[in-house]
């Protein structure tokens, strides 16, 4: 193990921090046959974490997971494309026998299978015209599942690019699939918060109270904190808790970016980590993703970028329509403020926590802050 902070896949149990509320609770889920959604904001660890729980459902024999991550999907076609794949490699290991098996269960349609150089992702293709024929392909694939011997747990990740599909029967069709499949447990995943707790939680739709809602939280700090001592130790360099628990909190607590600024450090070759090398650690950081920092000025109006920049230097702010956050970042008016948040959260850029609003990306957040000093 280079370095055991990671910043991109799971790799193991021995690196990844906590959880463990959160993996007993989706674990107790599937065993007990209820679905389960899990949602947060971006980048703070649902994949990682149904990774984490996949690995340990691995272990026992009785499981067969299934991973599928819809984020690419425009239509119902592609869905089922994406599903088959993950169905049929979940089955099997070996290509030949992925193509086979495909081939024998979707007896009607041509089907094909190549490799994506990049990824080396196994990829099905098969003839799909019509929107009837996706329907009886996903039937087909769902049979399949139920003749299963062993439990399924399927994870579907950025579940909420269903509700954009233009087929706009995508969601009753699924759930009626889905729940005829008595083998099968679901954890549905994305960040796309509204869109995805509508699917669930408004009343006409398909998907109304299917399954348990499960809020992934920030890891706690003091848990953060050991977690990174132990690792630092493991090559002899010490991080005094007080110093991994003022890295972490500069983070929000924000796993990814936590993980970016644990991950530089440890690459330094110095036995002890101080103060000063964690904050030329984080100039060093925040420096080298300037061009980009500078290049979003083409993303956003400039009173978008006003609006921003008053979010991240109040890092949590609270009341942004009162007069006085208006007239100290000389916003205008309520209604423009309205307008652009909006938008800004719409596109990711912000998002709001217990009633506060932040910029998403940290490092950015940090960096607009620094500017504005
Ligand atoms: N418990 C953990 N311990 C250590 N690192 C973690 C943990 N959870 C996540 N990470 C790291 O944080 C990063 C973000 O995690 P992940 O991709 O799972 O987030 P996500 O919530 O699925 O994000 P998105 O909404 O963008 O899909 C990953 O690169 C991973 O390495
Ligand atoms: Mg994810």
């Amino acid at each position: 193990m280079k370095n055991p902070f990671t910043v991109t896949g799971y790799a193991g149990a021995k690196y990844f921090c906590d959880r463990e509320e959160e993996t007993k609770k989706i674990i107790s889920a599937v065993e007990n046959g209820r679905n389960i959604v899990l949602y947060s904001i971006r980048r703070l660890g649902k994949t990682q974490l149904i990774k984490h729980v996949f690995s340990s459902l691995g272990k026992n024999k009785k499981y067969i997971t299934v991973y599928l991550d819809i984020y690419h999907t425009r239509d119902l076609k592609s869905f089922t494309q994406s599903f088959a794949e993950a169905v049929f490699s979940a089955l099997t290991t070996n290509p030949a026998s992925i193509l086979e098996k495909a081939a024998k269960v979707l007896s009607n349609l041509r089907v094909a299978l190549s490799f994506d150089p990049f990824s080396g992702k196994t990829i099905l293709t098969f003839d799909i015209k019509t929107p009837q024929e996706s329907e009886a392909t996903l039937r087909k694939i769902f049979e399949h599942i139920s003749a299963q011997k062993k439990q399924v747990v399927v994870a579907i990740d950025e579940f909420q690019q269903v509700s954009l599909y233009p087929e706009d029967t995508t969601e009753a069709l699924l759930r009626s699939f889905m729940s005829e499949c008595t083998n099968a447990s679901f954890i549905f995943s994305g960040s796309v918060n509204h869109l995805l707790i509508s699917m669930f939680a408004s009343a006409n739709r398909p998907f109304y109270q299917s399954a348990e809602m499960l809020r992934l939280q920030k890891i706690e700090t003091a848990v953060y904190a050991r977690f990174a001592k132990r690792l630092f130790n493991s090559k002899g360099t010490n991080l005094p808790l007080s110093l991994a628990t003022e890295c972490i909190q500069w983070c929000r607590n924000h796993t990814y970016f936590v993980q970016r600024l644990f991950n530089r450090l440890y690459s330094l070759p110095v036995e002890e980590i101080t103060g000063d090398v964690i904050q030329r650690t984080k100039n060093e950081l925040l420096l080298e993703a300037e061009p980009v920092f500078n290049d979003y000025v083409n993303f956003y109006t400039q009173f978008q970028w006003k609006l921003l920049s008053a979010v991240a230097k109040e890092d949590g702010a609270q009341s942004v329509y009162s007069t006085e956050f208006i007239n100290k970042y000389e916003l205008g008016s309520t209604s423009s403020v309205r307008t652009a948040l909006q938008s800004l959260i719409r596109r990711d850029a912000i998002y709001e926590e217990d009633n506060k609003y932040f910029v998403a990306d940290l490092f950015f957040s940090r960096w607009l802050e620094m500017k504005i000093r």
